[in-house]
């Protein structure tokens, strides 16, 4: 059996950034690596990246053109492909599998978006549990600095607001979830990764 982990946290916290570090660390252990997204690059994720998450990211403040229900199932879908085509069959033939994002984003943010969260629990219930999962958090006025020049600046203060409950979800979650580790990630990229690896190394390979 191989490891799956999964990388979580507001927009901008760093989860690109480091699941390629992991990937990279895990490929010179000598350990088959697989990084992957969500949503991901099928058709699923390309019709969410349309109708969800389409540009000025108008999306992730008012739940752009579809309902916050079909797009929760969206994501659901688009999930429901990744896990049977990709994660539980590389986990399987004993690869790593690395995510950026996983059902985590979905309850963090579609809670935020007032959607019910015993719901969807429910409907990610499908959803294989990773050995762990980075919370990387930092405050959204960092998150937001990091990734400015994204979004526009009348935007700013609406977009902020949801983050901000957004990373309060994250927090909630992490109490919820076990296998949910929070990570400062307000530190350097390097020392963010280290702090990652002594995870990994503690908490996945037990060494
Ligand atoms: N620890 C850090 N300190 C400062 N800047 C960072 C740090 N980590 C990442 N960055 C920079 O912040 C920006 C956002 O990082 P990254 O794309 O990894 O975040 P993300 O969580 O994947 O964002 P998104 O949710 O939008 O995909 C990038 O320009 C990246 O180079
Ligand atoms: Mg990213």
């Amino acid at each position: 059996m191989g490891m799956f982990i999964v990388m979580e946290g507001i927009d901008g916290a760093g989860k690109s950034t480091q699941a390629k570090l992991l990937a990279e660390w895990f490929e010179e252990q000598g350990y088959e690596t697989v990084l992957t997204k969500e949503p991901t690059d099928t058709a699923f994720g390309k019709l969410i990246r349309r109708l969800v998450l389409t540009g000025g990211r108008e999306g992730i403040i008012d739940g752009a053109r579809i309902s916050h229900e079909a797009e929760a199932l969206l994501f659901a879908a688009d999930r429901a492909e990744h896990v049977h085509k990709l994660i539980k069959p590389s986990v399987e033939a004993g690869k790593v599998v690395i995510s950026d994002r996983y059902f985590y984003s979905s309850l963090a943010y579609q809670w935020a978006r007032g959607l019910d969260l015993g719901w969807l629990v429910d409907l990610n219930r499908f959803a294989i549990r990773p050995d762990l999962t980075v919370l990387l958090d930092l405050p959204v006025k960092e998150s937001m600095k990091r990734i400015n020049g994204r979004s526009i600046k009348t935007e700013f203060d609406k977009i902020a607001e949801l983050q901000k409950k957004v990373r309060e979800n994250y927090l909630q979650l992490a109490k919820r979830f076990p296998e949910v580790r929070i990570v400062n990630a307000l530190a350097d990229v390097e020392d963010i990764h280290n702090d990652i690896v002594a995870l990994v190394e503690h908490e996945v390979l037990k060494k």
